[in-house]
């Protein structure tokens, strides 16, 4: 087997607190997103965007999550909302990928954009692998929360798709069970 299908058939999610510094740096993070923006995407909408955080703005993250957190559950334990705030400062970087989906489109309905993001993330999870880092594709409540999109300048038409968490890898790296194929695959003869 060539070594390209190989890191891809090994690659897996690492937990956000596993990855640390160094993270990609902006150029290797280019790189990383240039694989992103070779999503399949039905009538060329492009309908993803990257928003990059790291550094001392996780802290910024972290606040945003608690005050979302504070209002979607006013009674929200004070334990609870220490978890949550050090959410994002597991990992040294964190892509918020959006998708802005653009409606009633005469030929490419709205799942086939979504399905476009999704493909971007994955995407770069693999670029991200291939260039030696690591990475895990993670949403939650705060994903789908308004006042979390709203302070991280997105409107709330657009999804976001998830957070992806990214770092380098530890040394000893998790072997995942993977199904075998033949559990996905079945074969229409057409008889
Ligand atoms: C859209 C999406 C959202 C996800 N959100 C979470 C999440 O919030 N928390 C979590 O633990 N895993 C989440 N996952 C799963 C992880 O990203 C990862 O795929 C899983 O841990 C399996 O690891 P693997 O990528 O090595 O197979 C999500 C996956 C997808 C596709």
């Amino acid at each position: 087997m060539n070594n390209l299908l190989q890191i891809l058939q090994d690659r897996h999610s690492f937990p956000a607190s596993r990855l640390s510094n160094p993270a990609p740096n902006d150029e290797q993070l280019d790189d990383i997103i240039r694989c992103a923006i070779t999503a399949p995407d039905h009538c060329q909408l492009r309908p993803w965007r990257f928003i990059k955080i790291r550094g001392d703005a996780r802290h910024a993250l972290a606040r945003v999550f608690v005050d979302a957190a504070r209002l979607r559950e006013p009674q929200i334990s004070e334990q609870k909302l220490q978890k949550l705030s050090e959410k994002p400062l597991r990992s040294p970087l964190i892509v918020v990928i959006v998708a802005t989906l653009t409606v009633d489109h005469p030929k490419a309905p709205e799942v086939e954009q979504l399905l476009s993001a999704g493909a971007a993330v994955q995407l770069m999870q693999l670029g991200a692998t291939a260039a030696g880092f690591g990475s895990i594709w993670l949403t939650g409540e705060n994903a789908y929360d308004n006042n979390v999109k709203n302070a991280l300048d997105i409107d709330s038409k657009d999804r976001i798709v998830g957070f992806l968490y990214l770092g380098s890898p530890p040394d000893d790296k998790p072997s995942r069970r993977r199904p075998a194929v033949s559990e996905h695959v079945s074969e229409w003869r057409g008889d």
